[in-house]
């Protein structure tokens, strides 16, 4: 993986966290939450101010990696231009969106002499759609949303958000005057419900990178199905993993489990899963096997079995979404259980003449770094 896409996940998270803590450090002060016996102010205008400046510097390096990443390549005019970008654009726009208004406000907040408080204060009510854009965002671009510890950042992030947002249209505090507001809570409470609501029936369920990317339901204009497979130029990648070895069974069936992330191609993960009757040596004669490709989000995207194993050697033919990739490649074991290899990843399938109907037969060796010979 690249430095540049773990940079602007890292840089993501990093902006999305300072942006709701600017959130919810703006409603602790609407609510006069603060200490006035301790100094400095627990919550105070500088904090609230610090963080938003923060979130607008990591907001700059999420977009910049992102556009200096060079597995998306994407174009300064995607970066920029909302709705123009080949990947996930709805979602991406979202996020875009999201950081033009947050300038918008910033601004309006150093021309608050000229424009006035009651302006002021109407504008900087954006920062709730600010933020909600920038959950929506996170959500449908993000290719960590389904990881445990993304779906804690936005849960604990929402709830934080929302549960204050609610305590200060119902409970508004320091001002004697002001007036609870359910219409407004109910209609925070209803949207914080679409968007948990949305996040189950779509970023957190399998497939949704192909929804995303070609515009079901996502509203997108540039479509990049799986069936550009039929473009695809071929490529090397390298492999590294792990295996996982069960067995035998009561058939005497053995099986290895590989799972491999490919490093520097177009889909990153890749499994292999060889069965078959244990040799006496080491190894396994082998009875059956299957072979995925895919991304981390969507791991199936491809399927297929193994053509041909000798050694280390595999040659194997994947398809799914219309389209075909015949898989070569070889792999070596390291150490107990780690595993390294290459991988040529090539369109269309390129079965015959490599053993077809033959049968599966090879072996791989357990404990001697079957690939290296
Ligand atoms: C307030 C502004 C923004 C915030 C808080 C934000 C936050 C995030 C978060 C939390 C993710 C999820 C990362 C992951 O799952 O690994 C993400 C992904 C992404 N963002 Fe942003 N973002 C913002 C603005 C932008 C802008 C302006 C762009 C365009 C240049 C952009 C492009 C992307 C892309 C392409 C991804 C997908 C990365 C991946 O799959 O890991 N974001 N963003």
């Amino acid at each position: 993986m690249e430095w540049q896409w773990l940079l602007a996940r890292a840089s993501g998270f990093t902006a999305y966290v300072l942006v709701t803590l600017a959130v919810v450090f703006g409603l602790l002060l609407s609510q006069r939450w603060q200490s006035r016996r301790v100094w400095p102010r627990l919550v105070n205008d500088q904090l609230h101010q610090y963080t938003t400046l923060l979130a607008g510097v990591f907001t700059a390096i999420h977009g910049l990696s992102v556009w200096i990443d060079p597995f998306t390549t994407f174009t300064l005019k995607e970066v920029l231009l909302p709705f123009t970008s080949h990947y996930r654009p709805l979602w991406m726009a979202f996020g875009i969106i999201a950081a033009y208004l947050g300038l918008a406000i910033v601004v309006t907040g150093w021309l608050r002499p000229k424009i006035g408080y009651p302006w002021w204060r109407r504008l900087h009510y954006l920062t709730f759609l600010v933020w909600l854009l920038a959950t929506l965002h996170g959500l449908g671009d993000g290719s960590d949303t389904r990881t445990i510890w993304a779906i804690a950042i936005y849960g604990a992030s929402s709830a934080a958000v929302v549960g204050l947002t609610l305590v200060r249209l119902m409970l508004p505090a320091g001002r004697p005057r002001v007036a609870a507001r359910p219409g407004w809570a109910a209609l925070a409470g209803l949207a914080a419900l679409a968007v948990a609501g949305f996040a189950a029936a779509g970023p957190l369920r399998p497939g949704w990178n192909a929804i995303a990317n070609n515009g079901h339901g996502s509203g997108g204009t540039f479509s990049v199905p799986a069936t550009t497979v039929s473009v695809l130029t071929p490529y090397s990648a390298s492999l590294a993993g792990s295996v996982a070895e069960q067995g035998p069974n009561g058939q005497g069936v053995t099986t290895l489990t590989f799972h491999l992330q490919v490093q520097g191609g177009q889909y990153n993960a890749m499994t292999l899963v060889l069965q078959g009757q244990a040799l006496p040596g080491g190894g396994v004669a082998l009875t059956g096997s299957g072979v995925t490709l895919g991304t981390t989000n969507d791991p199936g995207m491809f399927r297929g079995s193994l053509s041909r194993l000798n050694g280390g050697d595999f040659l194997a033919v994947v398809s799914g979404g219309g389209g075909s990739l015949t898989l070569t490649g070889q792999l070596g074991l390291v150490g107990q259980s780690g595993v390294q290899g290459v991988l040529e990843v090539q369109p269309g399938s390129a079965q015959g003449g490599f053993g077809q109907g033959g049968g599966l037969n090879g072996g791989f060796g357990s404990d001697d770094g079957g690939g290296d010979q």
